[in-house]
C-alpha cells in the first residue's frame, strides 16, 4: 500500500509524522474524503473546493492548486490500483514546538493522503436499510469547517457501534443536526423531502448538494428546515448521505421502525440516480 506524504509516494510503513505535528497535538488541520467508483473520483472538484474553503477558514494556505490535487489523487489511486473505495486527504498546520498560537509564517503544512478499498456502490446495508440511534450533539460551533477535531463524532459513532447500529444522528434542542459522519434527511408522510439548511452549524455535505439537485429533477418537493426526532419517527422514509455511504436508507431510529421498515421508494430512487450520476 502506497500513501502520499509531503511530496513523496511512500510505502505505508515509511510514512511518518513528527510528534510535534499540530494535527497530532491540537487537531489543527482539515480533511476531505472523496469516493472512488470504477477507478474514478466522485464529485471530487466539489470536495476539493470545500477543502480549500475549510483551509481558508482556519488560515492555512492551500498547499496545492486544484490541478495539483487532482494529479496527486489520480496518481495515488493508480499506484494502489483502487477501483472502488475512498481517498482521504489531510492538511495540518505543520510541525513546530508546541504553542497554541500559529507557528511562524512559512511553516510547511503537513499534507497526507491515503486510499481505502471499500464497497461503496453494492453495499449490502443499502439493500437492507440502516438502523440509527440518536445521541446529543456535543460539537463546537463551526461545524461547517471539515476539521480533523472529531472527538464528539468518535464518541457518537462508538455509541452506535455499541448499540449494534450503523449511524448515530446527533440531536440539539430536539432537532436532528447531522449524522456523526453524514447528512440527515427525511421524507414526510406528505411526500416532502426535508433536510436542514446550510449554516455554520453543519457541514455542507457534497452528497447532500447532489441529492437536492436530483430531488428537484425527480419532482420531489423540498423543504430546507430543521426536523425533530418525533418528526423523523413519523416520517414515511429517512436516509443519510455521505461520500462513503452515498444515499443510505434508514429503517429504524432508536429501536422504532420508520415507514414500512424497509428502504422506501423515494430513497431507493435517489440512491439509483446518485449512482448513475457518480458513474
Ligand atoms: N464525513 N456531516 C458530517 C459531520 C460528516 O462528517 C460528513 C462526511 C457529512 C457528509 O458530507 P459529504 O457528503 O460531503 O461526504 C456530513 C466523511 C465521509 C468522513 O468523515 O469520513
Amino acid at each position: 500500500r502506497i500513501v502520499y506524504l509531503n511530496g513523496d509516494f511512500l510505502p505505508f510503513d515509511e510514512a511518518r509524522v513528527p510528534i510535534m505535528d499540530r494535527g497530532f497535538l491540537f487537531a489543527d488541520g482539515i480533511y476531505e474524503v472523496s469516493a472512488i467508483l470504477d477507478g474514478r473520483l466522485v464529485d471530487n472538484e466539489a470536495h476539493l473546493a470545500r477543502l480549500d474553503r475549510s483551509l481558508g477558514e482556519i488560515d492555512i494556505a492551500n498547499p496545492h492548486t486544484l490541478g495539483e490535487w487532482v494529479a496527486l489523487q489520480t496518481e495515488l489511486v493508480a499506484r494502489n490500483g483502487v477501483a472502488e473505495g475512498l481517498v482521504y486527504m489531510q492538511v495540518t498546520r505543520g510541525v513546530f514546538e508546541r504553542d497554541f498560537a500559529y507557528p511562524p509564517a512559512g511553516t510547511r503544512p503537513t499534507v497526507m493522503m491515503f486510499t481505502q478499498e471499500k464497497t461503496v456502490a453494492a453495499n449490502p446495508l443499502a439493500a437492507k436499510g440502516a438502523r440509527v440511534i440518536t445521541v446529543p450533539d456535543l460539537r463546537w460551533k463551526r461545524r461547517d469547517i471539515k476539521s480533523v477535531a472529531l472527538l464528539a463524532q468518535v464518541l457518537a459513532k462508538q455509541q452506535a457501534a455499541a448499540a449494534g447500529v450503523a449511524e448515530a444522528w446527533m440531536v440539539e434542542d430536539d432537532a436532528v443536526t447531522e449524522g456523526s459522519s453524514s447528512t440527515a434527511f427525511i421524507v414526510t408522510a406528505g411526500g416532502t423531502l426535508v433536510t436542514r439548511p446550510l449554516s455554520t452549524a453543519l457541514l455542507p455535505g457534497i452528497t447532500r448538494q447532489a441529492v437536492l439537485r436530483l430531488a428537484a429533477e425527480a419532482g420531489l418537493a423540498l423543504e430546507e428546515r430543521l426536523f425533530s426526532v418525533a418528526e423523523a419517527l413519523a416520517a414515511q422514509e429517512a436516509f443519510y448521505t455521505s461520500a462513503s455511504a452515498f444515499v443510505m436508507p434508514v429503517v429504524e431510529l432508536d429501536g422504532k421502525t420508520i415507514g414500512t421498515g424497509a428502504p422506501g421508494p423515494h430513497t431507493r430512487r435517489l440512491r439509483e440516480l446518485y449512482l448513475e450520476l457518480a458513474r
